[in-house]
């Protein structure tokens, strides 16, 4: 009896082992039994003949294969979206001051609000379909568009049906500190304990959020306000993660490393205490440079301090109706290589290695070799570097999620 389900003989791998570049093997082969990985290496470390270790053996016909992709950082469950205030803002308006006007976040809320659970996941499938087309295996889904109890549930659960529908993982965060909502005008800590009250408990005992994530900020809510959110997440055994630095120094992410954050994220204006904390805390460095250009942005987040202190670095699509009207992730590839000077090879690392790490699935995802979560994309190109080098391109030739083909 075959040993292995499904073995992939011909194929060229990018592990994302660290060592060499791309954890690469040129002539390789994947094995996968029970949804995980049984094999992954070089052809002649085979222990046997293909068709006596597997029951399909199947020609990868050269492709590469890279672990499935993973988004750690959306918002692609919302209602409504904000073009209007992207003419607002190429007529000269910034985008803190439309937060401020009432608009924003805020406007998306009362979008979201107004929307029924069929629509939001409509709405939510359709902008994810792209997504896992291009490799993606796995996503992170934030709430934050309800900001009330009924809402953010709302919007949690329609993550998850996202995993029960299509063939992707989802990690869930539940963002109630993203905005003051309208019922709370000019009470924000009023806010802060309603959340730490009534909202995140009843979340948290729903099993609705895997992680609790804050937007620390001007326009949002301090890093005193945000360490209470935190509190309240450590003592229900939730891990938290950061919206930091993005527009200005609030020194929120060393506050997120202190409660030992799988992730800080955009980190424009991170400083290098900050950088330090979350090395020593492990926290990792998501990187969004979709939203970095489209606010046109032009502070750029330290990478050199990030690599020098060896804080790990992801990269996500923040997809969001705002700041991020992102449709791909490959993309983010290209942006974080072109705009931020990531190696093409450390933009990988930052959709699948590391990404894995900011979603606390260091362990299980991210990477291909034995024991891991089988899931792989593969791609009709000549080097791995080229997923970063082109521009709205998708090579991807065929998805596996736990072991089963899901497109192709
Ligand atoms: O990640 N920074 C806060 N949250 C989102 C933007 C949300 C919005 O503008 O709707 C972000 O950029
Ligand atoms: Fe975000």
């Amino acid at each position: 009896m075959a040993l292995w389900d499904r073995i992939w003989v011909n194929a060229r791998l990018a592990t994302m082992r660290p060592d060499p570049a791309y954890g690469a093997v040129e002539d390789g082969a994947v094995a996968v039994a029970d949804g995980r990985i049984a094999f992954a290496g070089p052809s002649e470390a085979l222990p046997d003949r293909p068709e006596a270790l597997a029951r399909d053996v199947f020609d990868a016909d050269g492709c590469w294969i890279t672990p499935g992709l993973i988004d750690c950082h959306t918002h692609i469950v919302h209602g409504g979206n904000r073009a209007v205030e992207f003419e607002m803002r190429l007529n000269g308006a910034s985008y803190e001051e439309i937060a401020a006007a009432g608009g924003g976040i805020v406007s998306t809320v009362r979008a979201t609000r107004a929307a029924g659970e069929m629509d939001l996941f409509r709405a939510a499938e359709r902008r994810l379909r792209p997504f896992l087309a291009e490799g993606v295996t796995h996503v992170e889904i934030k709430s934050g568009y309800g900001l009330d109890l009924e809402t953010e549930r709302r919007q949690l659960r329609v993550a998850r049906q996202l995993a029960e529908h299509l063939p992707v993982d989802v990690s869930t965060s539940y963002l109630g500190a993203h905005a003051l909502p309208a019922e709370f005008a000019g009470d924000a800590d009023g806010y802060i304990d309603h959340v730490c009250s009534t909202v995140l408990p009843a979340i948290a005992g729903e099993g609705l959020a895997d992680a609790v994530d804050g937007f620390c900020e001007r326009i949002a809510f301090s890093t005193g306000q945000i360490a209470r959110v935190f509190e309240t997440a450590q003592a229900l055994g939730l891990p938290v993660k950061l919206h930091a630095e993005q527009l200005s120094n609030q020194h929120g992410a060393a506050m997120a490393a202190g409660f030992g954050a799988l992730s800080a994220d955009h980190l424009e204006y991170l400083d290098e205490d900050g950088a330090r904390a979350m090395a020593a805390a492990g926290t990792v460095a998501v990187l969004l440079p979709g939203a970095y250009y489209f606010l046109r942005e032009t502070r750029l987040p330290p990478v050199e301090d990030l690599r020098w202190h060896g804080v790990r670095i992801a990269i996500a699509s923040d997809c969001n109706p705002g700041s991020a009207p992102v449709g791909s992730l490959l993309l983010m590839l290209n942006m974080a290589s072109t705009l931020f000077g990531l190696t093409p090879e450390e933009a990988l690392a930052g959709v699948t290695r590391e990404a894995a790490r900011a979603l606390g699935l260091g362990d299980s995802h991210g990477v291909l070799e034995p024991g891991r979560v089988a899931d792989m994309a593969f791609w009709a190109i000549e080097h791995p570097a080229e997923l970063a080098y082109r521009i709205a391109a998708n090579p991807c030739r065929r998805v596996v999620k736990a072991g089963r083909i899901v497109l192709e």
